[in-house]
């Protein structure tokens, strides 16, 4: 009697677990073995191979401005595709991603989304030293850290965990891992955001605001939510929460569940 008990709180406890989570640890949204096969050797003319800027780990690279995209949410990943390209979100670094994304099918997309998130690299972060040898500007990963767990009430930012979860590591679905993400991605995503607050508030663009509006402005944030954010970061701010960030692991020594799904 007492092990059916035990039995089913332990059933009950894992449902909790894997409740953000849409799907069973099984399930993926797409076909995992033909999304690792356009990672690394793309398809067609059109779609070079991701690992090119990507890393073949997933890493990504500051010296381009790329993302990490390893064990990235899939529906996330699945998302920034479509926006790419639809053109909602346009790629001002290296300004290949729309045309790549235009090439992909939507089973594409899924199978790649799939692919990535199955990368278990280590969550490395960018090399700050590096960085400021390179002669950038490098925030406070102290000060960050108290933006991302507390906010600035003073200047009117939220929690960056409230969404994003403990060190950015993600709260699943449409909220992706921003912890372990690439230094220079992140300030330049962060900077983009506000560029789209300040030319748009949070609100959804009409066809002809798309059509007109400036390549360095992200607006493709449902219902505004991270421009709402953004608008009121300082400089120091971004360069504080993406010191941070790039540094933070998804997991404590105490609780060695990674984010979602594990
Ligand atoms: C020529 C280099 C290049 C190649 C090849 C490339 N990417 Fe990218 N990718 C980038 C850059 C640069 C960005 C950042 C764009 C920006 O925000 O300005 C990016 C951004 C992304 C993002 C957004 C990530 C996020 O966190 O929002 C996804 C997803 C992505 N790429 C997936 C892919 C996939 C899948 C492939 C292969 C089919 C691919 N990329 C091939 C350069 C590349
Ligand atoms: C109200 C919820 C919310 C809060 C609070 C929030 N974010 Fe976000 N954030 C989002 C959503 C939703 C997205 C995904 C937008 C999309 O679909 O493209 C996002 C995207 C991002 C991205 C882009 C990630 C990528 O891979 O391109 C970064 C970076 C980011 N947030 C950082 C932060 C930081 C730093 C804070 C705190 C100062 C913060 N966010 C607070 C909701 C939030």
């Amino acid at each position: 009697m007492k092990r059916i008990i035990i039995t089913a709180s332990f059933v009950a406890v894992a449902a909790l677990y894997a409740a953000p989570s849409a799907m069973s640890a099984e399930e993926t949204l797409g076909n995992v073995d033909r999304g690792r096969v356009i990672y690394q050797f793309g398809k067609g003319d059109d779609v070079p191979a991701c690992q090119g800027c990507h890393a073949p780990d997933g890493l990504g690279d500051d010296n381009v401005g790329t993302p990490r995209l390893a064990y990235q949410i899939d529906t996330y990943v699945l998302k920034q595709l479509a926006d790419f390209a639809a053109g909602s979100r346009v790629d001002d670094t290296m300004y290949q991603m729309n045309d790549i994304s235009k090439a992909l099918t939507e089973q594409d997309m899924k199978d790649v989304a799939s692919y990535v998130h199955t990368l278990k690299t280590p969550y490395i972060g960018s090399n700050l030293d590096q960085l400021r040898r390179d002669g950038a500007e490098v925030g406070d990963p102290e000060k960050g850290m108290m933006i991302v767990e507390y906010g600035a009430a003073d200047h009117g930012v939220p929690a960056c965990q409230s969404c994003h979860g403990f060190n950015g590591r993600s709260a699943g679905r449409m909220y992706p891992a921003v912890g372990g993400q690439n230094y220079v991605y992140l300030q330049h995503e962060l900077t983009s955001f506000r560029n789209g607050a300040e030319a748009y508030g949070s609100s959804t663009l009409t066809a002809d605001q798309m059509a007109s509006k400036e390549d360095n402005q992200r607006v493709n944030d449902f219902m505004g939510q991270m421009r709402a954010v953004a608008k009121n970061l300082t400089d120091e701010d971004i360069k504080n929460v993406a010191a941070f960030l790039t540094l933070a692991k998804p997991t404590t020594p105490g609780n060695p569940r990674s984010p979602s799904r594990q």
